[in-house]
């Protein structure tokens, strides 16, 4: 009997099949020829994985990001745990919340913030790699990949310092947020990391409205445009947005840059070689491996794509891999070529929601990896180690990342 295969589904390109953890590609690249725009009637959603598409969608001003917007039941009203008492945050307000909230936050957290930051995090990335002297072997993930962007953040909005190690597993405790079905164990860790982030950042919204500083906080406070002025569930959320947003993403891109160039010692070589390549070969870090896997937003009625129309409140996902990895935007474009002229991708969204840390994740991983390149010239993949990829919903990153250095290395630089 010929038996049909059931048409892929957005279960399909979740973090929680095993097959598109490891093998993304060859899915994406299925559903961008025989789906390209795919409705998954299960829960009424269009994935999209051309790049053109996810273009059209992102930079469409007709289409919103408030789950509240989406269908009765909408697998984003799920992920967003949507109840009468949900307020978005910057990320999911539409205009004219967002453009106001966005422009105020773009006051005080801009490329000229970032680069006043830059000697503090080139401190705060160095002292963790001294940490690491005369090791040889350790997890480039638990040692540098995740407290560096943590520390760096912490340092933005002038926070304890010893409430660092609170920050970073307040932040992994959140790591389920995107999940639609979080277990009950997950739920509880999520509403505990959340809790905790925003008790503590409105006691010291509090204490900024009294004694301001040269910090993130009080700019957010003092920004202003005209009359307006952000409200302190703004402030409030905002900080938290940019402790997670900006934390866990960090983190999967130093583990996957460092991954895709211990896979390709050719490229790693090239870097070694010419640190001016740095740059762009971050780009095509971010490219190759994306650590944010998808993003979503509401229809409202249109024609659509390809004649197939979109109808309010049914979600849009646009899959960043999927577009990053079109061969109609790149030539060979499995390849991981750091020398890529075209180095177009999507990994930080695209249109009014645009990524607000981009300056900051760039500044961060060119840092990161400038000096992991000097102190370590010679690194490889600790045999038997094999890297894992973590079960983060929305995210793609790794679990750990052992790596091994010869024992005569010299480790500062
Ligand atoms: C490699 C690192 C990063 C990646 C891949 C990344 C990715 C993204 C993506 C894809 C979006 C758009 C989401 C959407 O359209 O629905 C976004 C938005 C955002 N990101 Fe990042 N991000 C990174 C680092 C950071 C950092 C370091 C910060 C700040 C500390 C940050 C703060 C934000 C904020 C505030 C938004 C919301 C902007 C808005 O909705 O207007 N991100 N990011």
């Amino acid at each position: 009997m010929n038996q049909q295969k059931p048409s892929p589904t957005i279960d399909t390109v979740s973090a929680f099949n095993p097959e598109f953890r490891n093998h993304p590609d060859q899915i994406l690249d299925q559903i961008r020829s025989a789906h390209p725009v795919l409705h998954d009637e299960s829960v009424d959603a269009i994935i999209l994985t051309r790049a053109k598409d996810v273009a059209q969608v992102l930079n469409d001003r007709n289409i919103d990001c408030d789950p509240r917007k989406s269908s009765p039941g909408s697998r984003l009203r799920q992920v967003h745990r949507v109840d009468e008492n949900f307020r978005p945050s910057l990320l999911r307000m539409d205009d004219p919340d967002h453009k106001r909230v966005r422009d105020l936050v773009s006051k005080a957290f801009n490329q000229a913030s970032v680069d006043a930051l830059r000697p503090k995090v080139e401190q705060i990335a160095s002292d963790l790699l001294d940490s690491l002297q005369g090791r040889s072997s350790f997890d480039l993930i638990e040692t540098f990949a995740e407290p560096f962007p943590m520390a760096v953040i912490a340092e933005l909005l002038q926070v304890d310092t010893d409430k660092r190690e609170d920050f970073l597993q307040w932040s992994k405790a959140m790591n389920q947020l995107f999940n639609p079905r979080p277990t009950p164990e997950q739920l509880a860790s999520l509403k505990w990391g959340s809790a905790s982030f925003h008790a503590y950042l409105k006691q010291i919204v509090d204490q900024r409205r009294e004694h301001r500083g040269a910090d993130l906080i009080s700019s957010l406070i003092t920004a202003h445009e005209g009359e307006n002025t952000l409200t302190e569930w703004e402030i409030i959320s905002t900080c938290e947005l940019l402790l997670f947003a900006g934390n866990v993403t960090t983190t999967d891109l130093i583990g996957n840059g460092m991954f895709a160039l211990l896979q390709h010692p050719e490229q790693m070589e090239k870097l070694r070689v010419n640190p001016a390549l740095l740059p762009g070969a971050i780009e095509e870090m971010l490219r190759y491996d994306s650590p944010v896997t998808h993003v979503a937003r509401v229809a409202r009625d249109s024609p659509g794509i390809d004649g197939c129309p979109f109808h309010a409140g049914q979600t849009i996902y646009s899959l960043v891999n999927g577009a990053n990895h079109d061969p109609a935007l790149h030539l060979d474009a499995h390849a991981f070529d750091i020398e890529r002229e075209n180095k177009r991708h999507y990994s930080f969204g695209g249109g009014a929601h645009f990524c607000l840390g981009a300056p900051l994740a760039r500044a961060e991983a060119q840092i990161a990896f400038s000096l992991l390149l000097k102190r370590f010239p010679s690194i490889s993949l600790k045999p038997g180690a094999e890297p894992v990829r973590k079960i983060t919903p929305s995210f793609r990153g790794l679990e750990s990342l052992w790596l091994t250095v010869p024992s005569t290395e010299e480790t500062r630089s």
